[in-house]
């Protein structure tokens, strides 16, 4: 077999720089909910901490989804600096409208690599990124339902709400 036959790829090379820019995004996700964590995890508001240590692993098991993808496609996958990774928070709300922006960016983001995936005629993206679209509006629903919760409960405190909260 001839060498540029065995190293071609079965994805598209716009869409493996797109892929690996995700694989970015994940991994700053990843440590911006950790730093949301250890937010909580000081103030023992145990729900949050809990919720948010989780969807650190999450994220991170979100990059590694991608980044074995473009490997065993024959791409290059690459391991991202993460910068500018906030520590300081203004409340719990605060806190949760973040995420909440957060999750809707990266939605906004896999529905971009998905279009140009199908414009590309990048079959094998478009079925693996399907997973994430379900999985972006499983998340957004999530926040959104927590954020709900701070109206319904106003005035009641903190670590009332937080006990409301669900870990997963
Ligand atoms: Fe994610
Ligand atoms: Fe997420």
């Amino acid at each position: 077999m001839n060498t540029a036959i065995r190293t071609q790829m079965s994805i598209h090379t716009e869409v493996m720089d797109l892929l690996n820019n995700q694989i970015a995004m994940e991994m700053h996700a990843s440590a911006s909910y950790l730093a949301m964590a250890s937010w909580c995890d000081q103030r023992e508001l145990l729900n949050s901490k809990a919720l948010f240590y989780e969807q650190a692993e999450e994220e991170r098991e979100h990059a590694m989804k991608i980044f074995k993808f473009i490997n065993d496609n024959g791409g290059s996958a690459i391991s991202p600096t993460v910068v500018n990774v906030n520590n300081e928070f203004e409340s719990l709300l605060a806190i949760y409208e973040k995420s909440l922006e957060q999750e809707i960016a990266v939605s906004d983001s896999i529905k971009k690599i998905f279009k140009k995936a199908r414009t590309e005629n990048d079959f094998v993206t478009e079925i693996m990124l399907q997973w994430f679209i379900t999985e972006q509006a499983e998340e957004e629903d999530k926040f959104r339902s927590i954020i709900d919760l701070f109206d319904l409960m106003e005035g009641m405190p903190l670590k009332m709400i937080d006990e409301r909260i669900s870990k997963d």
